[in-house]
C-alpha cells in the first residue's frame, strides 16, 4: 500500500493539509498527534501520573483508537475529537511522547494502518521512524510567527482568550521539546521534500503536494 509521510513542528498546517490531499487521493487520512493525545485525555482521566510509564503503556496497549478521514477522533467508540485538543491534555502529550516504551507499541499501531489502506499519515517521526521507506516524505514548516498567528486566530474563533505572546511562547516550548526527544524526534533529513508554508496558502501548499505525488 502507498504512504505518504508529512512530518513537521505545530502549527505547520499538517492536519488540514494532509486531510485534504488524503481526500484528493482517495487515501486514508492519520493523524498520529490524535493517537498521542487519546493517551494523554485516557492516563488523565484514569488519574495515572504522568510518570508512572507502564501504565500509561498500557493503557495504549488496551485502547482502541479509530480515526475518521473528516478528522474526527474515536477513543473506545467515544467521539473525543474536542476533548483532545483542550490546553490540559495538550500540556501533558508533550511529556507522555517521551515515552519509548510507548512509541514502540505506537509505531506498531500506525504501521498497522497501511496494511491495507493507503495513507497520508502526518506527525513528527513518520518520515524518520514509523515509515523510513515511505512513497513520498515531506517535512512541512512554517515561521515560529506565522504559526503562532494562525493558532491565535484559531484559538479566536473558538472564544480561547489567549494573547499571540503567550500562543507564541507555547509554541516554541512544543518544539523544543518535539525537536529534543531522545527517540522519535522532529527531524530534518536530505530525502525528505521540504516546503515552507509560511507565505503559501493551504491550497498552494496542497497543489505542491498533488503535483509531486503525480496522481
Ligand atoms: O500534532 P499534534 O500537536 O496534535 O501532536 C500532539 C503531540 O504529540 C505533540 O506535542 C508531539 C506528539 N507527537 C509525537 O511525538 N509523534 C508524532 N508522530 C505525532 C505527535
Amino acid at each position: 500500500m502507498k504512504v505518504i509521510a508529512i512530518d513537521g513542528p505545530s502549527g505547520a498546517g499538517k492536519g488540514t493539509i494532509a486531510k485534504k490531499v488524503a481526500s484528493i487521493l482517495n487515501y486514508t487520512y492519520i493523524d498520529t498527534g490524535a493517537m498521542y493525545r487519546c493517551v494523554s485525555l485516557k492516563s488523565l482521566r484514569n488519574n495515572i501520573s504522568e510518570s508512572d510509564e507502564e501504565s500509561i503503556t498500557n493503557l495504549l496497549k488496551e485502547m482502541n483508537i479509530e480515526l475518521s478521514n473528516d478528522g474526527k477522533v474515536y477513543l473506545d467508540n467515544e467521539d473525543v475529537s474536542e476533548e483532545i485538543r483542550t490546553v490540559e491534555v495538550t500540556r501533558r502529550v508533550s511529556k507522555i511522547s517521551s515515552i519509548i516504551e510507548l512509541r514502540k507499541v505506537m509505531k506498531i499501531k500506525q504501521r498497522e494502518f497501511a496494511n491495507n489502506n493507503n495513507v497520508v499519515m502526518e506527525g513528527r517521526d513518520i518520515t524518520t521512524e514509523v515509515f523510513p521507506n515511505a512513497d513520498y516524505k515531506f517535512y512541512l514548516d512554517a515561521s515560529v510567527e506565522e504559526r503562532a498567528k494562525r493558532r491565535y486566530l484559531q484559538n479566536k474563533e473558538k472564544n480561547i482568550s489567549i494573547s499571540l505572546e503567550e500562543v507564541k511562547k507555547m509554541i516554541e516550548e512544543r518544539d523544543y521539546d518535539d525537536m529534543h526527544r531522545p527517540v522519535g524526534s522532529l527531524t530534518r533529513t536530505e530525502d525528505q521534500i521540504y516546503i515552507d508554508s509560511s507565505d503559501k496558502s493551504i491550497d498552494e501548499v496542497v497543489k505542491i503536494i498533488i503535483d509531486i505525488v503525480g496522481e
